[in-house]
């Protein structure tokens, strides 16, 4: 009995001089955004980020919270120091990059356009779009291309959340959308009566892990564990298990 206690004390004190271990981080995610993240039909939070996410922590050594947070408010809050680090299938851009520093690209994702079967609108030709109404998630990369390149000509839609959005579609409120090409593909290609309506279209340099610019030391810890996870196939385990390719 004696010797128990003694080897649990042992247990407990190399555990609490670990690297790291007893550091909490806060991660935040945006949902649902299928199959990056969202909640599951018993409510847990699940997703490609949020098993990445995990299996991350577990090789930072690091207790990980994570946190529901509206896209709209996700770099203010990260700033705020409502969480610290954003896994929500944010792309990199040169204009996020001045206010929060990213990790290496985890993912690639270019937007795509979808919608009903009978939309048969060149979606690059500016004359046929006039007076189109598309449908985007507010302050994505989405929103910010079609601003840019249809402003004026397209009636454009700005959602706070994506599934608002694909809702509108289905009910015809919408002619098409522009979302992340894996999220139209899993939750509008999955419904009956749509169909792809354009071409993918780059944007941003990948998806990463938004942080405070001088959580350098973090960066540097996530990058380390994203290689490792991709190195011993624990990334493409994740991925598989998400994505049909
Ligand atoms: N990839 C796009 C961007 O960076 C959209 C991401 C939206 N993510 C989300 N979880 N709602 O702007």
């Amino acid at each position: 009995k004696k010797l128990m206690i003694a080897a649990s004390c042992a247990l407990a004190l190399a555990a609490g001089t670990a690297h790291a271990q007893d550091r909490n981080l806060r991660i935040a995610f945006d949902v649902p955004y299928e199959p990056f993240e969202y909640k599951d039909d018993n409510g847990e939070l699940t997703g490609f980020e949020v098993e990445l996410a995990d299996a991350m922590c577990e090789e930072m050594q690091a207790n990980c919270e994570f946190v529901i947070q509206a896209w709209d408010g996700m770099i203010p809050g990260l700033l705020a120091r409502k969480f610290d680090l954003i896994m929500s299938s944010m792309s990199i851009t040169a204009e996020r990059a001045e206010r929060v520093l990213f990790s290496e690209p985890y993912y690639n994702t270019p937007g795509g356009w979808f919608g009903p079967n009978d939309f048969n609108t060149d979606v690059t030709d500016m004359d046929a779009m006039k007076g189109k109404t598309i449908g985007v998630q507010r302050g994505t990369t989405m929103d910010t291309f079609v601003t840019e390149n249809m402003g004026g000509i397209v009636t454009i839609k700005r959602y706070t959340t994506a599934d608002d959005m694909v809702l509108d579609l289905e009910g015809q409120r919408l002619d098409a959308v522009f979302v992340d090409y894996p999220v139209g593909e899993q939750t509008v290609l999955t419904k009956d009566g749509f169909k792809e309506v354009g071409e993918p279209v780059k944007l941003g340099e990948g998806v990463g892990v938004a942080m405070r610019k001088r959580d350098k030391d973090l960066a540097n810890e996530v990058n380390a564990a994203l290689r490792t996870l991709k190195n011993d196939g624990t990334y493409d385990t994740i991925m598989q298990k998400y994505f049909n390719y």
